[in-house]
């Protein structure tokens, strides 16, 4: 991409891709963009308009009015958000009306980490390095687990297992944009790594691809 770099990080919930994405930029002065909180801000104005996750129309008006600023809404990380954002993220219409909200955020200079589902396959399909970060179901529904009760949130563990495994069939299976490695992704599985081990393995990887380029300290 022209004079901009663009890093896609996409991986399934609780992977470890946030954390990772978030290091990438802070070391490469790139911004970070969060693509989750799209489809979660979007969920947010669904339900202010009293409209369900079902409603394709309701949800393709709610993502036409998408502004930045919604994505700095209270709530957007609770368990419910993030479960009727997946069944949103099933409208091929939304994806549509949200690509090219993730573009422009990626193409404004000096380029952006991205993390998501579909960030290496479907909105930068010529990112400039990309990564696809899993770990075991059981190991990423412990990581999310202590992270709602850290929040306050009274839930059982098994409620949020089931609840991962719901989400990674639901982005696994739907038939526009599905969750998926891209072919020249780089996996890394975080099951029995560390957060800043997988930041290192990543940004060693950014460096040997884009060593020379001044964006990189
Ligand atoms: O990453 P996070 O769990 O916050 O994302 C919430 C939901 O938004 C995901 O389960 C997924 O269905 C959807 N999503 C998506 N494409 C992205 C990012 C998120 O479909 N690029």
């Amino acid at each position: 991409m022209d004079g901009v770099i663009v890093i896609a990080v996409d991986g399934p919930v609780a992977s470890g891709k946030g954390t990772l994405a978030r290091h990438l930029a802070a070391r490469t002065g790139l911004r970070h963009l969060d693509s989750g909180m799209i489809y979660r801000a979007v969920a947010t104005l669904v339900l202010e308009d009293g409209a369900d996750a079902g409603n394709a129309q309701a949800c393709v008006r709610a993502a036409e009015r998408l502004a930045t600023a919604d994505l700095e809404r209270p709530g957007l990380r609770d368990q419910e958000i993030g479960s009727m954002a997946s069944r949103i993220a099933a409208h091929r219409e939304v994806r549509a009306a949200l690509v090219e909200f993730q573009r422009c955020f990626g193409t404004t200079p000096p380029g952006a980490v991205i993390d998501g589902r579909d960030i290496g396959t479907v909105v930068f399909p010529d990112a400039d390095v990309k990564f696809f970060v899993t770990a075991e179901a059981r190991v990423r529904a412990e990581r999310r687990h202590r992270e709602l009760v850290a929040r306050g949130e009274t839930i059982d563990f098994s409620n949020v297992l089931e609840e991962i495994r719901e989400r990674d069939r639901r982005d696994s299976e739907r038939a526009w944009a599905p969750l998926r490695q891209a072919d020249d992704a780089v996996a890394i599985d975080t099951t029995a790594l560390d957060a800043a081990a997988a930041a290192q393995m990543a940004l060693d990887i950014v460096c040997q691809r884009l060593g020379a380029l001044s964006v990189l300290s």
